[in-house]
């Protein structure tokens, strides 16, 4: 697939991995669109990729309120009439007990991580369906396959993003919409900085294997190959995805590692 001209909208574009996609695109000469909840990071983001001589917007606005997200589409759609590739990108991470956890703190997961992308994507399918072509993608994470210690409302969001986009590929094949599922590992970004706790406070600590991580710019340049390949899942980390394969192929040793991860 040709990126050059193609346009591009990134949510989760302020830092990590969605930072590092926007400047990939920009490389590309796409027409790129980053969005986040918070404006001065934006910016920042925005002058950087403008260094590559390239068409780039920012729309500011907070994954977890609908109004904001409906609003931003008729923005983008009154400004470009179209998106080619819509990233959902945005999310947050989680360190707590299923016992300790308020509900709030699940919902609020569920929002921003899993309904904010079902909602863009609901509102961007029509005029892709009328363009004939379009590419929808959904950055999952290797808990999106399995369970993990201390991410319940965070894994089940990524399981939800699962189904949903497996979904999307089967309805909207007919209609030449390309659906690619993003499921990273460990990439060295702010996550686990940024992860909520059971008092709704964040985590505020750079986890060890987080810290191991591979950068958020191979993590782009993977993804960015598997867009071009119409890939409909790719895997982006380095040894943690072993993870994935062992619950696939060899269940009994992933039940048996997966025991022994630290619960604290
Ligand atoms: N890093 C990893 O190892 C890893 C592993 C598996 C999956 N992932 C997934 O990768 C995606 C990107 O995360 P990252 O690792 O790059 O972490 P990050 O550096 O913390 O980036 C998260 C991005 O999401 C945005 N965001 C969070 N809450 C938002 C809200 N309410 N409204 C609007 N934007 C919001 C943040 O922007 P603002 O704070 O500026 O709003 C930021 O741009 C996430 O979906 C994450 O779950 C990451």
């Amino acid at each position: 697939m040709e990126i050059k001209d193609k346009v591009v909208w990134i949510t989760g574009a302020s830092s990590g991995i969605g930072e590092a996609l926007a400047y990939a695109f920009a490389n590309e000469k796409a027409k790129v669109i980053i969005s986040s909840n918070q404006s001065k990071e934006l910016e920042a983001v925005k002058l950087k990729c403008q260094s590559f001589n390239t068409e780039v917007t920012a729309v500011c606005f907070d994954l977890i309120e609908q109004e904001s997200i409906k609003q931003a589409v008729e923005e983008v759609l009154a400004q470009y009439g179209k998106v080619d590739i819509l990233i959902n990108n945005g999310g947050i991470s989680q360190r707590s007990l299923i016992r300790e956890t308020p509900l709030e703190i699940d919902r609020k997961l569920m929002e921003i991580n899993y309904f904010s992308g079902v909602y863009l994507t609901k509102l961007l399918l029509p005029s892709m369906i009328k363009q004939k072509q379009g590419h929808i993608l959904a950055t999952s994470s290797i808990v999106g396959k399995f369970g993990f210690p201390l991410r319940s409302a965070y894994s089940a969001s990524k399981h939800a993003i699962q189904g949903f986009y497996e979904t999307l590929r089967f309805e909207e094949k007919e209609n030449n919409i390309n659906v690619t599922i993003i499921i990273p590992g460990r990439v060295k970004t702010n996550i686990s900085i940024n992860a909520v706790t059971k008092d709704g406070k964040t985590y505020g600590k750079m986890d060890d294997g987080q810290n191991d991580g591979i950068t958020p710019e191979k993590s782009a340049q993977i993804i960015i190959k598997a867009i071009k390949k119409n890939k409909r899942e790719v895997l982006v980390g380095s040894n943690e995805l072993l993870m994935v394969h062992f619950k696939r192929f060899i269940p009994a040793l992933f039940y048996r590692l997966a025991s022994k991860i630290n619960k604290t």
